[in-house]
């Protein structure tokens, strides 16, 4: 049953809220991580790239206490693991790292006993892990989903997004934990705030789901989260209200932060104009960041078949 050879997949990032829909809304985006798992003698990790230092190897890494919880659930003892994974998705900066890795361990540890599990339990699981469905949502199913969460079961609705659309994402060079970014919050809302976030984000997921890319900018503003986390990135306020006048369709705070993203229709010609107002801004309060532009994914999480003709890193590279 456990797949001799082991197991690869590839796990898109992931914006969360895009705007109004906190802890509600995802969008998986063509940012990749890669992860290999197969059963070992001894548990031993190759954790590749930058964005990998500092990331425990031994028992107390996530992606093996993860697949632990896999094994458990589906009654199977894989107690010693050999793990790799490589990563291009920059770490605590709002493009859902952490989901990616819950998300590429589950999926992993499911695929490396036969897939006992169901898509729908994985995402339970990684909800109950990550505490909010938004970000691991996305890395699961690809596409934008609008999901809930009752404590115990996620569900999502997930869709294409608009073929037109592209993404610009602005990362600061510096960290913001999201458990940070969370602290900040108030525990209550006026009716009118909360009133504001329910008609744009359900406005947005029309807009969305429905191609009218037009509608998006009215649909992208936030009275629960962003307001409250704008000290926390300088600059951020003034992007939010300008930004639209330099070619984006709307703009957001990249999940908890502090990464800044923007949508773009394709076609549009003021994209080096956009991208240098997202940083001049950012430089302007003496944040270096860097620009992305990044599409849509469809997929999901995928599980890499033609195992294990190359190495782990070749495959990678050959992307
Ligand atoms: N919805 C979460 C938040 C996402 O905004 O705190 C964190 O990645």
């Amino acid at each position: 049953m456990i797949q001799p050879d082991g197991v690869r997949v590839k796990i898109p990032a992931s914006t969360a809220n895009l705007g109004p829909g906190f802890d509600t809304l995802g969008m998986a985006l063509s940012l990749y991580a890669w992860i290999e798992m197969k059963e070992a003698e001894q548990t031993v990790f190759h954790l590749y790239g930058d964005e990998m230092q500092g990331i425990p190897r031994d028992k107390s890494n996530l992606l093996y206490q993860v697949a632990q919880q896999v094994f458990e659930r589906a009654g199977v003892q894989v107690p010693e693991l050999e793990i790799s994974m490589y990563s291009d998705i920059p770490l605590t900066r709002g493009l859902g790292s952490s989901a990616t890795a819950i998300v590429g361990a589950l999926a992993a540890a499911n695929a490396l006993i036969g897939s006992p599990l169901s898509k729908a339990e994985l995402f339970d699981m990684a909800t109950g892990i990550e505490d909010h469905p938004d970000n691991v949502g996305a890395s699961l199913y690809g596409g934008i989903i609008t999901a809930i969460w009752d404590g115990v079961h996620a569900e999502c609705i997930r869709f294409d997004p608009p073929e037109d659309l592209e993404v610009l994402v602005v990362v600061p060079d510096f960290e913001l934990q999201t458990s940070e970014a969370r602290k900040v919050l108030p525990d209550h809302i006026s009716r009118k705030d909360a009133v504001y976030n329910v008609s744009r984000a359900s406005f947005l997921i029309g807009a969305l789901a429905g191609g009218r890319m037009d509608l998006i900018g009215k649909a992208m503003s936030d009275r629960l989260h962003q307001p409250y986390r704008a000290p926390l990135i300088q600059g951020m306020t003034r992007i939010l209200e300008e930004a639209a006048n330099h070619g984006a369709l709307g703009v957001a705070l990249s999940g908890a932060g502090p990464t800044l993203l923007a949508l773009v229709d394709r076609h549009e010609s003021r994209k080096n104009e956009l991208e240098a107002f997202l940083l001049n801004t950012m430089r302007a309060e003496g944040i270096n960041a860097s620009a992305k532009w990044l599409l849509p994914d469809v997929e999901g999480v995928v599980e890499i078949s033609g195992m294990p003709s190359r190495s782990f890193m070749d495959m990678v590279k050959g992307k």
